[in-house]
């Protein structure tokens, strides 16, 4: 819509109130650091360049935004001491040199802003033809706030609370400090400002009254849900459950079904298709790809994890790093640790965990196993209690299954070891050397039964009482 628009989000405060030793603008936030999400809603609008503004934990923030927005026009400014939101402006001058037509000014700390609002913002801009807009919110306590001033009707400055007189803290008409300005006024503006005020600092709002002595200040007014800013942990938690609303609400416009949205965790950067049904107290955590006519059922939780179309996770059962091709059935309370590629049809059943696992096509382990390096075939059944022994204390080895084995219940299969395609092992097996496919293998002690001796020994131990 606007071209050429710059934007600076400011990122160097502190962020006291966090109680924390994470700069504050890189709490996560639904799986994303705070302050990538007004870089982003800057980038969805078309900014040519985005400059943020670093100081507290700058190689920290700077680091972080450049692995979440490679090869976008995204630079750095550093504000080496937190001067006032003006000063922290005046840094990006530099980073903007080249840059003709207005400049949008967010928050590192303000995640929740859409971009619905800031085009609201910016159009009203472009219509007035002046020089500033700022976005305002009505607040029933306006307490910490700018207040806009107004007189004769018209803006004519920003007064903050600890400058303000007690008629002026009774304005409920606040700045929301989002500011859409011109950028040669907004570069001269920021250049004059004088620490005159409560908290010699150099304060940002104070551009206002400048662009209101030279034209007409445009305000627009926004929902404060939207330009909360996150100073402490209570912030941010109420900032995540408005973000894991917005995030649900995509996906059940999608087709998505959700038993308890309100239970339901699902971070940014997650697809799932349409007839796919979630439990309550689901997670599913940034990067996962869920197909379509799943079935994850309570308690499942998900990181970094393929599922495929028609695949059930029955409840609790814990991924990650995993992929489960179609029809799967896992769980309940199976345990998918990283690498493990499961074919179509594979039954994952209760308390079995897999590690760098590659099953084959209708291969079932549904009962208390441990799977880890290991390949395993097609129409195999590993029964219940069976654990690849894949650590000797020094290296990790490799156990390869073939097709249509049948592992008997409680085999030790102690790594390397191949067990050829068609091979069956009696239960209680402890496998050290290769089976060859169609063969038996037993591994157990012989035997032995005693008539009678269990009768016999009760009755010695009972006349020695
Ligand atoms: C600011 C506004 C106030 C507005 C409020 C809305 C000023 C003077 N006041 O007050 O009118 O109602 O926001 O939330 O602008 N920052 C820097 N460098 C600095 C100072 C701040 O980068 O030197 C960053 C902070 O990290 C934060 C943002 O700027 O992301 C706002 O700073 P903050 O100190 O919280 O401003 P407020 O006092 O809330
Ligand atoms: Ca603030």
């Amino acid at each position: 819509m606007s071209q050429n628009l710059a934007c600076v989000v400011l990122c160097a405060g502190k962020g006291t109130r966090m109680k924390s030793d994470l700069p504050k603008v890189l709490h996560p936030l639904m799986g994303k650091p705070l302050c990538s999400y007004p870089v982003e809603v800057a980038f969805s609008l078309g900014a040519s360049q985005v400059v943020a503004v670093v100081g507290h934990g700058a190689d920290a923030v700077t680091a972080a935004l450049t692995a979440a927005f490679p090869g976008k026009p995204l630079s750095f400014a550093l504000q080496a001491q937190q001067r006032g939101t003006g000063d922290a402006v005046a840094q990006a001058k530099h980073a903007l040199a080249g840059h003709d037509g207005p400049v949008l000014i967010l928050y590192g700390d303000v995640p929740l802003l859409t971009r619905g609002t800031l085009e609201k913002l910016l159009a009203a801009y472009h219509s007035a033809k002046g020089l500033l807009a700022l976005l305002s919110i009505h607040l029933e306590d306006p307490t910490g706030y700018g207040r806009l001033v107004h007189e004769e009707g018209k803006l004519v400055g920003i007064v903050e609370q600890k400058d303000a007189t007690p008629r002026q803290r009774e304005i409920k008409e606040v700045n929301a400090g989002i500011y859409v300005a011109d950028s040669k006024f907004l570069f001269e503006a920021v250049a004059n400002l004088k620490p005159q005020n409560a908290q010699g600092e150099l304060y940002l709002t104070d551009i206002v009254k400048a662009a209101a002595r030279l034209g007409t200040v445009t305000v627009v007014s926004a929902k404060a849900e939207e330009t909360a800013g996150i100073n402490d942990k209570a912030q941010l938690a109420e900032a995540a459950k408005v973000m894991r609303q917005r995030i649900n609400a995509s996906h059940m416009a999608n087709g998505v079904t959700m038993d308890d949205p309100s239970t339901t965790f699902i971070e940014e950067g997650v697809t799932i298709g349409p007839d796919t049904v979630i439990g309550p107290m689901v997670s599913i955590g940034s990067g996962c790809v869920i197909g379509s006519n799943v079935r994850i059922a309570q308690g499942c939780v998900l990181k970094k994890s393929t599922v495929q179309d028609g695949a059930e996770l029955k409840p609790y059962s814990v991924l990650e790093e995993a992929a489960v091709g179609p029809q799967c059935i896992i769980g309940p309370f199976a345990r998918l640790r990283p690498g493990t590629e499961l074919a179509q049809g594979v039954h994952i059943g209760n308390f079995v965990e897999t590690k760098k696992a590659r099953i084959g096509e209708g291969t079932k382990a549904n009962h208390l196993a441990y799977l880890g390096d290991t390949d395993i075939g097609k129409a195999t059944n590993v029964g219940a209690g069976t654990i690849t022994c894949n650590y000797d204390g020094f290296k990790k080895h490799v156990t390869t299954i073939g097709d249509n084995v049948f592992i008997g219940s409680d085999t030790q299969l102690v790594a390397p070891v191949k067990v050829g395609d068609g091979a069956i092992i009696g239960a209680g097996a402890t496998i050290t050397e290769n089976v060859p496919a169609q063969s038996l293998s037993l591994s157990r002690a012989p035997q032995v039964t005693k008539d009678g001796w269990a009768e016999r020994r009760r009755k010695i131990l009972s006349a020695k009482k």
